[in-house]
């Protein structure tokens, strides 16, 4: 699609201290330049080795609408940036001498009684259409059942609810494929009705409700090209309307986008099953904390909210150490989003690479920091002192 470098890129270069890199150096750019790579094109998938590989194809391969619909984020993006960078500030505390030989038997995970191969997961996220004309979502479905790892459908997936049950896997390790199904509340009831009906008819095994949409989000990168967000201008979500939902079906609800303790605890008031950190990739509000952030602020005023409830999360996850950072925490499943539209690019096949890479990276790299079981991260794995100076404390 075009170069990553600008001028204006240049400048920050030489100005910043630390300039923001949108696409950490892998080394992918200076081998592809060794290789018969046509820039614009799709790299080789074997070349992908990282998850942010995934972002240069994609940008490479799109076009800039489509790729802007992907990547966009709110505002200035500060939180998009900020859940790529925050990680940075929280180092491991690796402890050596542990036997880890059997770490990777310790990688599945059991989330609302369902079991799965890893603690990640697909997030919901609309328009898969855009990256695979033809299979769109289909390929999450697929990918999902032979890594048997747990996909969550988008509402305004380009396959409707029908068509991504029809994909189920019944074979999967651990049995028939699990998907549950992401909702909002925006438009008319009736369309969220119908589709809670649908999906439940369809053997979703739970939903996952955004609240983290009450109104339009201002995305300059993706306003640009005409392709805005799907929600509604403004509408009343409320925890009465939680209510409502939860009493149309027998399925879990799960709140998606929870960014303060006190929606944290006030979802485990309402008897809510689980949780979903998140600020939405950064594409809704401006300013709105990472999941490392919200996880850290629940952990020192609630922490006894991770025992309350199962909690999944997700916003900048690009590595196995995020992910074991979030562990480390208390969050139990931690999605990516914009990786996975892009690794969609290339199909099944690449949304499974990306599945087998972070698996791998977690496991390496738990290994490498001396934790011996992935469902007991010890908290005093990661050293969260510099998150200690903007943490919010409901006492004070
Ligand atoms: C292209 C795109 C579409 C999305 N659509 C939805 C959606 O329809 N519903 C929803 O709850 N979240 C949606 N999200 C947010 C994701 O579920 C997730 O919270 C976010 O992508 C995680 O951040 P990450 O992209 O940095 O991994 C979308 C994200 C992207 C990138």
């Amino acid at each position: 699609m075009r170069l990553f470098t600008s001028a204006g890129f240049l400048a920050a270069v030489a100005f910043a201290a630390e300039p923001f890199l949108n696409e950490a150096d892998t080394g992918l750019v200076d081998y592809l330049l060794g290789t018969n790579y046509t820039e614009g094109t799709l790299p080789l998938l074997k070349d992908m080795r990282a998850v942010l590989d995934f972002d240069y194809a994609a940008r490479q391969f799109l076009d800039n609408q489509k790729y802007s619909f992907y990547r966009t984020a709110a505002g200035g993006e500060w939180s998009y940036r900020n859940n790529l960078d925050v990680w940075k500030k929280v180092m491991l505390r690796p402890r050596h001498l542990h036997d880890v030989s059997k770490l990777n038997e310790t990688l599945p995970v059991t989330f609302l009684g369902y079991n799965f191969s890893a603690p990640v997961f697909i997030a919901p996220a609309a328009r898969g259409a855009y990256a695979n004309p033809e299979r769109a979502e289909l390929n999450f479905v697929d990918a999902a059942a032979k890594e048997n790892i747990l996909y969550t459908a988008a509402l305004y997936a380009s396959k409707t609810i029908e068509e991504l049950a029809a994909q189920k896997h019944n074979d999967t390790m651990n049995g028939p494929q699990v998907l549950f199904q992401q909702i909002y509340t925006n438009a008319n009831f009736s369309v969220t009705w119908d589709a809670m009906k649908r999906a439940e008819e369809t053997g979703a095994k739970a939903f996952v409700w955004t609240i983290d949409a009450p109104g339009d989000s201002t995305r300059h990168r993706a306003a640009r090209y005409d392709t805005t967000n799907a929600n509604g201008a403004t509408s009343a979500l409320t925890w009465d309307l939680y209510d409502e939902i939860k009493s149309r079906t027998s399925l879990p609800v799960i709140p998606k986008g929870i960014v303060t303790v006190e929606d944290a605890v006030m979802a485990v008031s309402k008897g809510a099953p689980a949780i979903y950190l998140s600020n939405h990739g950064g594409r809704q509000l401006e300013y709105s904390p990472s999941p490392l952030e919200i996880a850290y602020e629940i952990h020192r005023n609630a922490p006894q909210v991770f025992q309350q409830v199962e909690v999944m999360a997700d916003s900048g996850v690009r590595y196995g150490t995020d992910v074991l950072k979030l562990l480390a925490l208390g969050v139990k499943m931690v999605g990516l989003g914009r990786p996975f539209m892009y690794a969609n690019c290339y199909g099944t096949e690449g949304v499974e690479k990306l599945i087998q890479i972070l698996k791998t990276e977690i496991v390496h790299d738990g290994a490498q920091a001396g934790v011996t079981d992935l469902k007991k991260v010890p908290r005093s794995l990661i050293n969260a002192r510099p998150l200690e100076a903007n943490v919010f404390l409901m006492d004070q």
